[in-house]
């Protein structure tokens, strides 16, 4: 099998939005991964809804959506009309998560939950069959650029096991620090989606960086 790759949009040139997005469509890469932050649920703050818009209409590819906010229930109208495919939340930022899931999937989008790197998968165990995705957080998020946390290869043991013993159909996501050394390991742990920011955009051939990551086989 092998990965999905989500070169997150974060690390591109934003004042060339528009090449870089036809770059992503020219690749292998299979989602556009988009970075929502407030300034409030993480100490940074990137770009919200238009700027999602404007990334819509020259996209190829489905946009994987990661809010970084506080209240995101109050966005995902907005978001999904702005052309969100997955919308993924924070499991720390919603007090009502089932219902959050139950409101994106409403809206015809699939639902994803991102956990920080402090947060145990164990607290996913009673929503994981109404997930489509978990993105699981390699660093702790706010920006593009930092370094993997290993704690996330026994993480992607325990989601494994959890999902399968709850017979979910939930894709695991990782979304920090990765790279070409931690991309097999991570792979053959049980990743399906792998974001990289930083990794691609700033490689010398984000084309090929993209192809190099996707090329990244496990054994079944
Ligand atoms: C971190 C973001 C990530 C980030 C990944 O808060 O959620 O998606 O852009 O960037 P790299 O690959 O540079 O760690
Ligand atoms: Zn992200």
């Amino acid at each position: 099998m092998y990965p999905s790759i989500a070169p997150s949009i974060l690390a591109a040139d934003f004042a060339n939005l528009q090449s870089e997005v036809k770059m992503l469509n020219n690749s292998k890469a299979d989602f556009i991964h988009v970075d929502i932050m407030d300034g409030v649920f993480v100490p940074n703050i990137s770009f919200g809804i238009p700027v999602t818009e404007a990334i819509y209409k020259h996209a190829q590819k489905p946009l994987d959506v990661h809010l970084m906010i506080v209240e995101p229930d109050k966005y995902l109208e907005a978001f999904r009309k702005a052309g969100a495919e997955v919308i993924s939340v924070h499991y720390e930022a919603c007090p009502h998560l089932h219902r959050t899931l139950q409101a994106i999937h409403l809206l015809g989008a699939k639902a994803g939950v991102a956990i920080n790197p402090h947060t145990p998968i164990e607290l996913l165990s009673e929503v994981i069959a109404d997930i489509d995705v978990v993105c699981v957080m390699s660093v702790n998020p706010g920006f593009g650029g930092q370094k993997f946390i290993e704690n996330t290869y026994s993480k992607i043991d325990r989601l494994k096991e959890l999902i399968l013993s709850k017979n979910s159909k939930a894709q695991i996501e990782i979304d920090g620090g990765v790279n070409a050394q931690n991309a097999p390991k991570l792979i053959e742990r049980g990743a399906d989606i792998l974001v990289a920011g930083s990794f691609v955009f700033n490689s010398d051939d984000p084309i090929k960086t993209i192809a190099d990551l996707k090329s990244i086989r496990t054994k079944d």
